[in-house]
């Protein structure tokens, strides 16, 4: 296992340059065995989910050329084979598989994919799209099997507004015959960098980044360069590490309007930022901050991933603060690790109540999941004494570099493995 371990109460100043999109590059992957010509990908993040989606690419055949930072991959030798099973349960991102193998062979078979264990995550809305397109689906135990004789554009509505449901249908149509129209499609920053992905590599997709997205299915694809698009998560969690304690801490390698809720939020709660055309640097001017209410929502909400690291915040601002957690049923883990640094948080139905400022004392915690383990590594850094965050393997599945970017910017923080 690996153990984080933080000694707390160092002011961070410098800055910290923010990786590639995790959640862009984990579509973006699956994304390229849609053609059999070469697709070079850069400002891929370091982390271990790529790790994961390079040994599903390995099962299936596909060649790989990895250097630091880019891809270049190779579907032109590919083998449509079920990925295994202890591949695919690594991470959520595996199921893109499903639409990518389902677009290209019109058949694919796969295990339920893994990932954060932060709700029941059904795919209803995935599998729903692939039957519109023309794919049957059954079940042997834990493996879904989608074949189709032909696949044909479809007008899908989703009745949930899921990331994961629009990309995989996206990968799905972008083959198939004639017109795809997904309506109440999710409109996160992910979505659009999927689409304009595919449409360097020659697809037909409009409306990408809005409710509706319609794809116009083509033949054939072709090579095509990317440049992955910053982090916002990772952005936005070192924004709030530099608000609990930066001494004008700068985040570079942003895209600001990504991100703007959370902003808002922070300017709501009294920090006080200087947001440049890719940067956000948060002032040190040691106002006193106070409570707010924050309800997570699909883009351009306040994002669900930034509810826990948030938290932390929320435990240092005068007076009550309630976070209502709207699209995950069980995303509050996080909390009896962060009342055991010596927060003060309450959690009823879906809403955790946070009452501040208090204190934090550095113990022993858990990363629970990836973003919990993002809101221990921020508790950490504010808390008195030494903080030891165990199963901090979902930290690393996440956010490139960590320790090193903290440690850059002033921060006394290692990783052991145990
Ligand atoms: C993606 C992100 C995750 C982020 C989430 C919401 C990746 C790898 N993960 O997850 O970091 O927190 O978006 O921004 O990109 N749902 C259904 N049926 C479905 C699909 C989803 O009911 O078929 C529900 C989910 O249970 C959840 C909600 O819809 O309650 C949103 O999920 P979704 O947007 O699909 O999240 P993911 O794609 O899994």
């Amino acid at each position: 296992m690996k153990v984080i371990e933080i000694e707390g109460g160092r002011k961070l100043s410098g800055s910290i340059r923010v990786s590639g999109s995790k959640n862009a590059t984990l579509a973006l992957i699956p994304a390229a065995i849609l053609t059999d010509e070469e697709a070079t990908i850069c400002n891929i993040p370091e982390i271990t989910d790529t790790d994961a989606l390079c040994d599903i690419l390995a099962d299936l055949n596909v060649k790989v050329n990895r250097s630091t930072e880019s891809m270049v991959i190779n579907p032109k030798d590919m083998k449509n084979v079920v990925i295994a099973e202890e591949h695919s349960n690594k991470l959520r991102a595996s199921y893109y598989f499903m639409g990518a193998l389902l677009g290209r062979y019109n058949k694919a078979e796969m295990y339920f994919p893994g990932g954060c264990s932060i709700g029941a995550r059904p795919i209803d809305q995935h599998l729903k799209g692939f039957e519109a397109l023309g794919a049957k689906i059954t079940n042997e135990g834990n493996k879904y099997i989608l074949e189709a004789k032909e696949l044909k554009g479809a007008n899908i509505y989703l009745d949930v507004v899921s990331v994961g449901a629009t990309i995989n249908i996206i990968l799905a149509a972008v083959r198939a015959k004639g017109i795809t129209t997904i309506e109440n499609a999710a409109k996160e920053p992910e979505i659009v960098c999927v689409s304009t992905f595919l449409n360097n590599m020659g697809a037909k997709i409009t409306g990408a980044g809005t409710s509706t997205i319609k794809i116009e299915g083509v033949d054939h694809l072709h090579k095509c360069f990317y440049e992955v698009v910053p982090d916002r998560i990772e952005a936005a969690t070192y924004i709030v590490i530099g608000a609990l304690c930066g001494d004008n801490l700068k985040v570079d390698n942003v895209i600001p309007e990504h991100i703007d809720a959370m902003l808002s939020k922070l300017e709501e709660v009294g920090v006080e930022t200087e947001v440049g055309v890719d940067y956000v640097t948060v002032l040190n001017t040691n106002k006193e901050l106070k409570g707010t209410k924050i309800k997570t929502a699909v883009y351009p909400g306040f994002v669900t991933d930034m509810q826990q690291p948030f938290t932390v915040l929320l435990t240092q601002v005068n007076g009550k603060s309630t976070v209502t957690e709207t699209i995950f049923e069980n995303r509050f883990k996080h909390v009896q690790y962060l009342n055991a640094l010596g927060a003060n948080i309450t959690v009823e139905n879906q809403t955790a109540t946070i009452i501040g400022p208090t204190k934090l004392k550095g113990t022993e915690v858990a990363a629970t999941d990836l973003r919990a383990g993002a809101a221990m590594v921020a508790a950490g850094l504010i808390a008195e004494g030494k903080t030891t965050i165990t199963n901090a393997e979902h930290i690393l599945r996440g956010y490139e570099q960590i320790v090193e970017k903290l440690t850059s910017v002033g921060a006394k923080i290692k990783i052991l493995e145990v």
